[in-house]
C-alpha cells in the first residue's frame, strides 16, 4: 500500500482501532468514507470488520479492491498470461494461486514484449508524456518557463509502460477479472511509488535534478498475503463522491470521517497513480493523453474539486454526509496542522479544534456523547536531538442522534476565505 500518501494514518492504526472497537462488534459494518491510500480500510477489515469504504481517488478502489475483496492470492490463467507459454512454475492446470506463479507474474509484468505477445498493443504514454525524452514531455508554465517533465528516468517510464500495455490488454481480453487487474495495479503502482522523481505528490517534480531513487531501476514485488487475511464481503466505492456513496451504505456502526482540511485538491495531487488505475478502462487513450494540461500533465476531465477542501463548505459538507449517513457513531480523524482555520501561512493556533467541539456537540450528535481524544506523537522536528511529546492529532467521537435535537443548534463557524 502507498507509504507516502499525504495523511495517511499509518502510525495512527492502533488508536483508531480502540476507537472503533467499543462501538462495534466483530462483523459489524463499518464505513471509512475518505479512505486514501485504505490503510484504515485495510486494518478494519483485519480487525473483523466488514468495511464500506470509498474515495474520490481511483487509485483507492484499486487498492481497495486488491486487498478487502481478496481473502487470498486469487487464481492466474498462467497459460493465457503468458501469450500460450508454459510457465516456469507450473506445468498443468490453468488456474494457478501459488506465491511463485504470483512471482512469475509480476516479473513478467515489466519484462520485454516477447513473440508469443503478438496481439498486445505496445504503447509508450508514460514515455512519451512523463519523461524527459519522451516527445511530448514539453510544457510551458503560468510562468513562462519552458522544460520537459520528468517524473521518470525513460527506462522507468518505458517498464511503467509494458506494464500498462499488458494489463490493459489482459483486462480488455478478459484473461483477468477485477480481483487480479487491481491486484497487479496496486502492486505496480507501489512499484512506482518508490520510483517516482517527486517529493510525495505527483503535483509537481523537480525540475533539475532527480532524486537518488529515482534513478533505480522498477521493481514489482510480489503481493503480501498478510494485508488480505480476512472476510471479502465488503461494499468498495469507484472513486465517487462520498458525500453519495454513503447514501447506499446499509446500516453501520461507525462511520469514521477523515477529508481533507486544507485547499488541496487529491485529485490533482494524484492525478498520476489515477492514470495508471483507470488506464485499462480508457477506450481512446490518444484521445485521452492529447488532452493533458499544465506543467504536471493532467487530463482535467479527471480532476474534482471537493468541498471539503473549501473552507466555506467544510462544516456544511460534514454535516450533510453525516445527516445522509446511517451510522450509530461518527468517528473523525482531525490534524491540527495547517487548514482551513486561521491563516495558512502562519499555521494552526487550535481554532479548528474549538470549531470541531462546537460541531460535535450540534443538534444532529446526542447530547453529552462527544469526545475528543488528544494523540501524543513525538515530535521529530525538534530542535538539537531533543524531542518533544506534541499533541496535534486528535480523535472526534460521537453518537449521531436519531432526529436532530433542539435544544443546541448547529453552529457554522465563520471561516475567513483569506485562510486558504
Ligand atoms: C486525509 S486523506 C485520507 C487518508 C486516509 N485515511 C489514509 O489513511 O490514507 C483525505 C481523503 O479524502 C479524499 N476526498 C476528498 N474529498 C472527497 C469526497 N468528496 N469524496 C470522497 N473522497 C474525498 C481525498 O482523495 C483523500 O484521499
Amino acid at each position: 500500500m502507498l507509504q507516502r500518501y499525504i495523511g495517511n494514518k499509518n502510525a495512527l492504526i492502533q488508536e483508531l482501532l480502540a476507537a472503533v472497537q467499543p462501538l462495534a462488534a466483530p462483523g459489524d459494518l463499518v464505513c471509512d468514507a475518505f479512505s486514501g491510500s485504505v490503510a484504515v480500510s485495510v486494518a478494519l477489515k483485519s480487525a473483523g470488520y466488514r468495511v464500506a469504504t470509498n474515495d474520490i481517488n481511483l487509485l483507492s478502489w484499486v487498492f481497495a479492491i486488491a486487498y478487502l475483496k481478496n481473502s487470498s492470492l486469487p487464481a492466474l490463467d498462467m497459460p493465457a498470461l503468458l501469450g500460450g507459454r508454459t510457465a516456469k512454475s507450473t506445468k498443468t492446470g490453468s488456474q494457478c494461486n501459488r506465491i511463485e506463479d504470483w512471482s512469475e507474474i509480476v516479473e513478467h509484468l515489466i519484462a520485454a514484449p516477447s513473440s508469443f505477445e503478438s496481439k498486445i498493443e505496445w504503447r509508450q504514454d508514460f514515455f512519451d508524456y512523463y519523461c524527459e525524452e519522451g516527445a511530448k514531455s514539453s510544457f510551458l508554465s503560468s510562468r513562462g518557463k519552458a522544460g520537459r517533465r520528468r517524473f521518470f528516468t525513460a527506462a522507468n517510464a518505458k517498464a511503467i509502460d509494458r506494464a500498462l500495455s499488458r494489463i490493459r490488454y489482459w483486462w480488455r481480453a478478459n484473461i483477468i477479472d477485477e480481483n487480479v487487474r487491481c491486484l497487479l495495479t496496486a502492486r505496480l503502482l507501489d512499484g512506482i511509488e518508490k520510483r517516482s522523481n517527486t517529493q510525495g505528490t505527483y503535483h509537481d517534480f523537480p525540475r533539475d535534478f532527480y532524486d537518488s531513487r529515482a534513478l533505480r531501476p522498477l521493481c514489482i514485488e510480489v503481493p503480501e498475503t498478510s494485508l488480505m487475511q480476512g472476510r471479502s464481503d465488503h461494499i468498495v466505492g469507484k472513486a465517487e463522491d462520498s458525500l453519495e456513496f454513503v447514501r447506499r451504505v446499509p446500516d453501520h456502526a461507525v462511520l469514521y470521517l477523515d477529508p481533507p482540511y486544507n485547499f488541496r485538491q487529491y485529485t490533482s495531487y494524484y492525478f498520476l497513480p489515477n492514470i495508471v488505475a483507470r488506464y485499462p478502462d480508457i477506450d481512446s487513450l490518444d484521445d485521452y493523453f492529447a488532452n493533458v494540461k499544465f506543467v504536471r500533465g493532467q487530463n482535467m476531465d479527471d480532476d474534482f474539486t471537493s468541498s471539503f477542501c473549501k473552507s466555506a463548505q467544510f462544516i456544511s459538507s460534514l454535516e450533510r454526509i453525516i445527516m445522509r449517513s446511517r451510522c450509530r457513531h461518527v468517528v473523525m480523524s482531525y490534524f491540527d496542522g495547517k487548514n482551513h482555520w486561521g491563516s495558512f501561512k502562519a499555521g494552526p493556533d487550535g481554532q479548528g479544534r474549538k470549531h470541531l467541539e462546537e460541531f460535535f456537540k450540534s443538534s444532529i450528535f446526542v447530547p453529552g456523547t462527544m469526545r475528543c481524544i488528544p494523540v501524543e506523537r513525538l515530535n521529530y522536528q525538534s530542535y538539537g536531538g531533543y524531542q518533544a511529546k506534541s499533541v496535534s492529532e486528535y480523535i472526534f467521537i460521537a453518537e449521531k442522534a436519531r432526529k436532530p435535537h433542539s435544544s443546541r443548534k448547529l453552529i457554522r463557524p465563520r471561516v475567513e476565505e483569506s485562510a486558504i
